[in-house]
């Protein structure tokens, strides 16, 4: 697995392996990898020939005193996953080579409702961050397809419609979260929990599953479970952000007539803001 750290590098390398007649797949990452990052990594290898995957800490999605400094940058390691997960290129720009022009007058990718509400809510500017880098790296590498973890869900509907509306002939697919055995997601930022606030940390993921269970025994006074969901979470010591029911495409609050739903929750322990979600579909069959 080569490293480049240039948008030059990056296209030549790719331009090699299209020449080779490869499919191209793409995993964009900030790095601190773990199994989650490397389940994505595999999926694409198995759909592709030719699999880049890029670390960068991206400043844009990050708003004024969140973890932009403190976000762990483990280079090293991270070489050595993703090598061992098929991994055949690593595009590792600088924040200077993403945003040579600075990023006060940097051109932005707004995708409007999708991104209000929810994260978009509590970390204003964050997906026109997002939306702004990940439209840079599909223009960098252009790939036939990119693997993004559905844990981050309002992420995932976010990119969906940005290929969409900007008809990027990318192909997009979600990848299911990857749990520590007590059912915590993966994350990079699992790292920043003491062993007190990780003992609490899988109250998360069982306020979630306890919710879905009540809404699939047809329990659909969302509201009511909602409060009792967050009060579950402030008695296991969180304190919730957002615990909401939604429909699992457009985002928007529930109905009880909605089948396909989501329930996704943010919730900090200490200062360490944590997000999960659930998607139900009722018409699946058990
Ligand atoms: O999910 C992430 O790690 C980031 O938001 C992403 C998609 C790599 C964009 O910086």
């Amino acid at each position: 697995m080569n490293t480049v750290k240039t948008v030059r590098e990056l296209r030549a390398a790719v331009a090699r392996a299209r020449s080779e007649g490869k499919r191209i797949g793409f995993v964009p990452t900030m790095g601190n990898l773990h199994s989650g990052h490397a389940a994505l990594v595999a999926k694409a290898a198995q759909r592709v020939d030719f699999v880049v995957a890029s670390i960068f800490v991206n400043p844009l999605q990050f708003g004024a005193g969140e973890d932009l400094d403190k976000y762990p940058r483990t280079l090293a390691a991270d070489q050595e996953k993703l090598l061992e997960a098929g991994c055949h290129l690593l595009f590792a720009p600088s924040v200077e080579e993403m945003y040579p022009e600075g990023m006060a007058g940097q051109t932005r990718v707004c995708v409007p409702q999708l991104s209000e509400g929810l994260c978009g809510a509590s970390r204003p500017g964050h997906f026109e961050g997002v939306a702004t880098v990940v439209s840079k790296l599909f223009n960098m590498v252009q790939p036939d397809l990119a693997v993004f973890g559905q844990k981050d869900f309002q992420q995932l509907a976010v990119i969906r419609a940005l290929v969409r509306d900007l008809n990027m002939p990318i192909q997009i697919i979600g990848e299911p979260t990857v749990r520590a055995p007590d059912g915590l997601a993966l994350s990079s930022r699992n790292g920043y929990l003491n062993d007190e606030q990780r003992a609490c940390a899988p109250a998360l993921y069982r306020t979630l599953t306890q919710m879905a269970d009540a809404i699939k025994v047809g329990k659909h006074d969302f509201p009511a479970l909602i409060a009792q969901g967050q009060q579950q979470l402030i008695e296991a010591g969180f304190r919730p952000d957002y615990l909401e029911v939604r429909h699992a495409i457009t985002l928007r609050p529930a109905t009880e007539q909605d089948r396909d739903l989501v329930i996704l929750v943010a919730a900090f322990l200490g200062a360490t803001r944590l997000i999960d979600n659930l998607h139900l579909n009722l018409d699946d069959k058990p």
